[in-house]
């Protein structure tokens, strides 16, 4: 079967992720974005962000010739191709409802490129919008630009994304699901025989379904998730309060329940991201739109606000005042394996440290520059982990790096005023460590 030719409209994680899949499987990849800077570094073979394996598939697949990046030439892409993705960003409004106006504009201008064109055509969305937005606000902009009928001469399918930044090509290759919200039923075939070529033998189950189910669909699979997360985070914090309590014993049980699954109970300072905070947002508003209001998650929310603070508080406990104390910060990263600063938890714990006059130094192997681009010269950056030790009253581990947990409580006690480590992110043996110096951690009954 002759593969079809793609295009994918935004260049963000989601976009860039799913051109580079595609093009590394084979597929000749278009891509457009409006940022010529970040179109010219693609062109090049460079990342315009850090995620593992990106690099090496990224400049294969330009110097293979199955990729390439244009600058705001959606309408070209679409006619080149046979399938186009939108992938550009939904930000969150002040109320936490998306906004939608990168999806309105990308789209008139796949319609435009649908006019120009007389071959069938998919377009596939791929950004996360609320239910409701492919059928009624994608499909009525594309009939109105390409003067065609959606399902006769274009297809239209809504075909959520669910990989994580830092594993984003493991998580592509190895998908658990694909969903496939169709308008018709050629859409859905289409796009399914797409992924049963990109698959093969080992397609994960493909299920086909209206795109409005699928809208939802991605949103409440994060919602889950957060919610797995606030839930392990109140245990801890009821742990805290129990002596000899552990949250890690606690999680690792309940995750023998097949029932309830190991994944996402591990405690630790709350989600960050540039998705599970904006997408909790806006499953809330589009809920309260209609009339019903999402308690569940309100207090998912108000515990993930919260959770950060808890090491700034742990600090006040070990030190008394917070005042000219020198405070190391081990992590900046939402998460490891990322240099994304979205909603990173680090940003509230700096606020409220600085707040209380500390000096913060902080380290993270990656997301320094873009930490600089948020925090300025409120913080020092440190250029390694014991650089950052050095002369700090108390340590807050506030992202998981690998290069963290190889850390031995000599590092610790060997470089800091007072030895003194607070555990965000249980990573950290507490008889090992509490043994050396003062020891506390998120969910450990003291
Ligand atoms: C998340 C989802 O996991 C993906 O399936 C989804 O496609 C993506 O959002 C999206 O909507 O685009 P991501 O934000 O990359 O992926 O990162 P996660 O690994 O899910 O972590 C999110 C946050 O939760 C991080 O701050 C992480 O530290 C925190 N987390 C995760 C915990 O605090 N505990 C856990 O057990 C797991």
């Amino acid at each position: 079967m002759k593969k079809m030719r793609i295009s994918v409209i935004g260049i963000g994680y989601v976009g860039l992720c799913t051109a580079v899949g595609f093009a590394s499987k084979g597929y000749n990849v278009i891509a457009s974005t409006h940022d010529a800077k970040k179109a010219a570094k693609i062109n090049k073979g460079i990342p315009p962000f850090y995620e593992p394996n990106l690099q090496k598939l990224l400049e294969e697949t330009i110097h293979d010739n199955h990729l390439r990046c244009l600058i705001s030439q959606t309408e070209k892409a679409v006619l080149e191709t046979d399938l186009t993705f939108n992938a550009v960003g939904t930000p969150s409004r002040p109320d936490g409802s998306i906004d939608l106006q990168f999806i309105e504009a990308s789209t008139r201008d796949i319609g435009k490129g649908l006019n120009k064109k007389s071959a069938y055509h998919l377009v596939v969305i791929k950004s996360t919008v609320v239910p409701g937005t492919t059928q009624d606000i994608v499909r009525p902009i594309l009939e109105k630009e390409s003067k065609k009928k959606c399902g006769l001469d274009f297809g239209l399918c809504m075909n959520p994304e669910f990989l994580r930044q830092g594993s984003a090509f493991e998580d592509t290759l190895h998908a658990d699901r694909v969903v496939i919200g169709e308008y018709d039923r050629k859409s859905g075939d289409t796009l399914e025989n797409v992924y049963k070529d990109f698959y093969g033998k080992k397609a994960p189950p493909i299920i086909r379904t209206s795109t409005s189910t699928a809208e939802l669909i991605k949103y409440a699979s994060n919602s889950m998730l957060a919610t797995k997360i606030s839930f392990i985070n109140t245990i801890a914090n009821i742990c805290e309060k129990i002596p000899g309590a552990d949250v890690k014993v606690v999680a690792t049980a309940m995750g023998l329940d097949k029932r309830i699954g190991p994944l996402f109970l591990n405690a630790g300072l709350g989600y960050g991201g540039s998705c599970f905070p904006k997408d909790v947002k806006a499953l809330i508003a589009y809920s309260r739109n209609l009339g019903y209001r999402l308690e569940l998650l309100e207090s998912v929310e108000s515990i993930n606000e919260t959770q950060p603070l808890k090491a700034v508080q742990f600090c006040r406990e070990l030190l008394g005042t917070l005042k000219g104390k020198n405070i190391a910060l081990l992590g900046l990263a939402f998460k490891a394996d990322t240099n994304d600063m979205r909603e990173a938890r680090v940003i509230p714990i700096i606020n409220q440290l600085l707040k209380e006059g500390a000096n913060v130094t902080a380290y993270d192997p990656v997301a320094i520059p873009n930490a600089k681009t948020i925090l300025k010269n409120k913080i020092q950056y440190a250029t390694s982990a014991v650089g950052c030790l050095k002369n700090a009253d108390c340590c807050i581990l506030v992202t998981e790096w690998e290069e963290f947990k190889k850390l031995k409580p000599e590092d610790f006690t060997e470089n800091m005023k007072q030895p003194m480590l607070i555990d965000g992110r249980r990573i950290y043996n507490p008889e090992e460590f509490s043994q050396k110096m003062k020891f506390t951690a998120i969910g450990l009954g003291h």
